[in-house]
């Protein structure tokens, strides 16, 4: 094998590393993680921090432009995107060709790798202005476009932005209004909404940023690119955590069956896994899922559902697994999609809707680190393989095989 690599493969030094654990992509200057400290800084700002004092949008600002932005940079900023949180109307078109009972995370791949397709001056991305714009039209119509692709999955009217609500009370908006009834955005499940979209919103050279950053790599349009990190995420293993956790926890559905799923879970040959648990780069508790609990705390109080078994089943199996041997001795702790997955489900979101919800957050780090990559004017990303298949062997033709 080692033979036939040395034919093409110029380079003296080769480097195997599957699932990358430890090769860098880039260098970069947003997002920084000490996964055994259990520490996350955007920017240089503990993420505590800001989930504590700031709002998604100006932590959107400070991702992508690298400084928290005065009062007067931050009104700018919300006015830029709330300009643009309109889709064309063409795109209802779009929806209505989709079957209701599409997964909305399909739907969401489809229309935002259309946008291009609206927006042409995307399509040129040498230059600055169009990469800016490009970077504004994606955060403010994201949210747009995952309540239309949830409205439209149960059968009911769009519901067009509303832009003196925030980002987060128009999401919720445009998600649960209904004709002919008044809806109130209810603050502290705004702020919850608005905790979910921060904590979510980069985490460094993750899988689907990785997508993002190699689609980008070939100069493709920006559009296309977030299509592509959105279809990354989708995977159970990544954003899809937060469904998947849900649908477990409702297949274990009483306290009682926790037992039996744990152990499952120890079973190498079960090929089972508790979902919400475990991290590539935490090996502690991860900093966002410790914000995010007393979120859940919060959102389950205000809306009384203590009693809901589902709930229920998520506290205990927290508890077990917290003191279990087998996930203390591989770190494998409640990871920020367990607890989201709970809140969501407390707020009345489908299951269906959590990962739409988590691309909507990441929209702003997909973007600032596919801005920070072009700004670079980096190579095009192009691992290398190790081959192990066949040595070099002459065709043989059909009537001698
Ligand atoms: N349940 C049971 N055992 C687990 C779990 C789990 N959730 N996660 C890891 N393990 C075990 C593995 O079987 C392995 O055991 P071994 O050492 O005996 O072989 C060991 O812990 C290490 O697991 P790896 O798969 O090597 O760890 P890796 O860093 O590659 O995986 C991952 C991280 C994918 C997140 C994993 O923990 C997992 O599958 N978790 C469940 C899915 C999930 O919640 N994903 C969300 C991630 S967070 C996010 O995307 C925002």
């Amino acid at each position: 094998v080692l033979d036939i690599r040395k034919l093409y493969d110029e380079a003296d030094v080769f480097t195997f590393d599957p699932g990358f654990t430890s090769t860098a992509s880039c260098k970069s200057a947003i997002t920084y993680i000490d996964g055994d400290k259990g520490e996350l800084l955007y920017r240089g700002y503990p993420i505590e921090q800001l989930a504590k004092e700031s709002s998604h949008l100006e932590t959107c600002y400070l991702l992508l432009y690298g400084e928290l932005p005065t009062k007067g940079q931050l009104a700018d900023f919300t006015t830029r995107v709330t300009k643009h949180t309109m889709v064309h109307e063409q795109m209802h078109n779009f929806f209505r060709g989709f079957r209701r009972d599409a997964h909305p995370m399909a739907t969401m791949v489809g229309v935002v790798g259309a946008l291009s397709a609206f927006y042409h001056d995307s399509l040129d991305i040498t230059d600055p202005w169009h990469r800016e714009v490009s970077a504004i039209r994606m955060i403010a119509k994201l949210p747009t476009i995952a309540a239309m692709a949830y409205k439209y999955s149960v059968g009911q009217p769009f519901v067009y932005p509303k832009n003196s609500l925030s980002y987060a009370g128009n999401f919720l908006r445009m998600c649960f209004a209904v004709p002919a009834e008044d809806y109130e955005v209810n603050p502290i499940l705004e702020k919850a909404m608005d905790r979910i979209m921060m904590l979510h919103a980069d985490h460094e050279q993750n899988a689907s940023t990785s997508t993002v950053r190699l689609a980008g790599s070939s100069g493709a349009n920006p559009f296309a690119c977030i299509a592509a990190g959105i279809a990354c995420l989708w995977g159970p293993a990544h954003g899809g955590a937060n469904q998947a956790c849900l649908e477990m926890l409702k297949e274990i559905g009483t306290v009682d069956r926790i037992p039996e799923f744990i152990a499952k879970a120890k079973d190498k040959n079960s090929g089972f896994r508790l979902m919400g648990f475990g991290h590539r780069v935490y090996k502690n508790f991860d900093p966002r899922a410790t914000v995010m609990k007393e979120s859940a705390d919060e959102v389950l109080e205000l809306l009384g559902v203590h009693d809901n078994p589902l709930l229920q089943v998520a506290k205990e199996l927290e508890r077990i697994a917290l003191s279990d041997e087998y996930f203390i001795s591989k770190k494998l702790y409640p990871n920020v999609d367990f607890y989201s997955g709970i809140i969501l489900e407390a707020m009345g979101f489908p299951t269906s809707m959590f990962t739409p919800i988590f691309a909507i957050s990441r929209t702003v780090g997909w973007i600032s680190q596919w801005k920070e990559m072009i700004a670079e004017n980096g190579k095009i990303g192009r691992p290398r393989q190790l081959y192990v298949g066949p040595a070099r062997r002459d065709y043989v033709d059909v009537k001698h095989r």
